[in-house]
């Protein structure tokens, strides 16, 4: 197959959806890949790079008009809309749920759409998204840690304290795969941490993981509030699957804090669950309100391109060889989480959240493979 690597042409956006050794593995596997001229530059791969492991570099056109299969790690924005084709594959991230106008041209130019974040195990787990929320928790607690520091607006506090000093509290509201990733660098830089959970699962296995290191307690708006009015630093980490993250800290309990402290909304993605939190950008990721930090950046791990690129590659490569090796067809009757991640196929929405949201027609993915055979 052809497989092609598009640059990302958002702002903000550094990563690229392979990595040279993700490149070769291709390449062995009998593939031909090409990427973009500078695709790799903002994670620190440069072209001759690729060229070595055998992919070639080539031009905007050429990956986007003669790939079988185009992968890319953000939507297409709608300067690309145009370049979208019957007979392409495209393996991205998309939330298409959220985003009309995107749908209407995935449906319209007949590309079939294969979005990372709808990919999902028979447990419900998304293991395209794990990698960049593991990221996210690890940055929230670095993040806190340095905008506590007085010079960037902080109260002026160490984390981690020191002989005879008492640590700083950092509370984690949801205690999923961001919540645990910042309880873990949180403590390693010393700090008293408190996740607040609704699962009694989830904080039996965070307990048995973190080995009793973390204060765990039942999520409930009274707690919260008692927790965020003692917290140096409060992460919003929460989730509730298909929908807008629930407000949970108000702006009463905001107004509530100590002077300086900071409140890292990760969850501003989907809506964040502080009432106070409006989406920030890596170049401009604070503002003050009531004299509390607020850090919301939407896209964290855009930040760490080194790492996440890795990261993503890691996790979507055995996805992208065997739509590769298999062709779709056979790759989505292989492999059921690869078939979640079909969104639109041959003009047809197979994923029916993203029907509902739009209201448009769902057709089920093997009536939608069977209409476009
Ligand atoms: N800003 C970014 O760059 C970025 C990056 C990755 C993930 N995220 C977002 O971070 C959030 C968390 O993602 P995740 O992968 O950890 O999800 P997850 O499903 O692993 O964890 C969410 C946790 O929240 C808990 N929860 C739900 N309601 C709660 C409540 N009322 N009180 C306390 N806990 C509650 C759930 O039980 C679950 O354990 C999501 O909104 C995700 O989209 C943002």
């Amino acid at each position: 197959m052809k497989v092609g690597v598009a640059r990302e042409v958002k702002p903000d956006e550094y990563r690229v959806a392979l990595t040279p050794a993700g490149a070769l593995e291709l390449i062995h596997g009998g593939h031909d890949v090409a990427v973009e001229t500078g695709a790799g530059e903002g994670s620190a791969f440069s072209d001759e790079s690729y060229e070595r492991v055998g992919a070639r570099i080539v031009s905007v056109d050429e990956v986007w008009g003669e790939s079988d299969l185009l992968l890319k790690v953000k939507e297409p924005i709608a300067s690309e809309y145009g370049r979208l084709r019957e007979d392409l594959i495209l393996f991205t991230y998309l939330h298409i749920a959220a985003d009309e106008p995107l749908t209407r041209a995935l449906v319209d130019s007949g590309v079939c759409a294969v979005a990372y974040e709808t990919v999902e195990t028979p447990r419900g787990a998304l293991p395209l998204l794990a990698p960049m929320s593991e990221i996210a928790g690890k940055l929230a607690s670095q993040a806190g840690a340095y905008f506590l520091e007085k010079p960037f607006g902080g109260r002026g506090l160490l984390l981690g304290g020191v002989p005879g000093v008492a640590p700083g509290r950092v509370v984690i509201i949801g205690g999923g795969i961001v919540g645990y990733n910042s309880a873990v660098i949180a403590l390693g830089l010393g700090a008293q941490v408190t996740i607040l959970e609704r699962s009694i699962d989830r904080m039996r296995h965070l307990e048995e993981v973190l080995s009793g290191r973390v204060s765990l307690l039942m999520s409930s708006s009274l707690q919260i509030a008692s927790s965020v009015e003692d917290a140096d630093l409060v992460i919003g980490a929460v989730l509730i699957p298909g929908a807008l993250a629930p407000k949970l800290v108000t702006r009463e309990m905001i107004a509530g804090m100590k002077e300086g402290a900071v409140v890292v909304d990760v969850a501003i993605d989907q809506g964040g669950c502080l009432e106070t939190a409006r989406p920030t950008t890596h170049s401009d990721p604070v503002y003050v309100v009531d004299g509390v930090t607020h850090y919301c950046v939407a896209n964290m791990p855009g930040g760490v391109p080194i790492t996440a690129t890795k990261a993503l590659t890691n996790a979507t490569l055995p996805y992208v060889e065997e739509i590769a090796n298999h062709g779709l067809r056979d790759a989505v009757a292989r492999d059921p989480e690869l078939a979640k991640g079909v969104n639109v196929l041959g003009g047809r929405v197979t994923y029916q959240a993203v029907a509902q949201a739009h209201e448009l027609d769902y057709t089920p993915l093997d009536a939608a493979l069977a209409l476009s055979a």
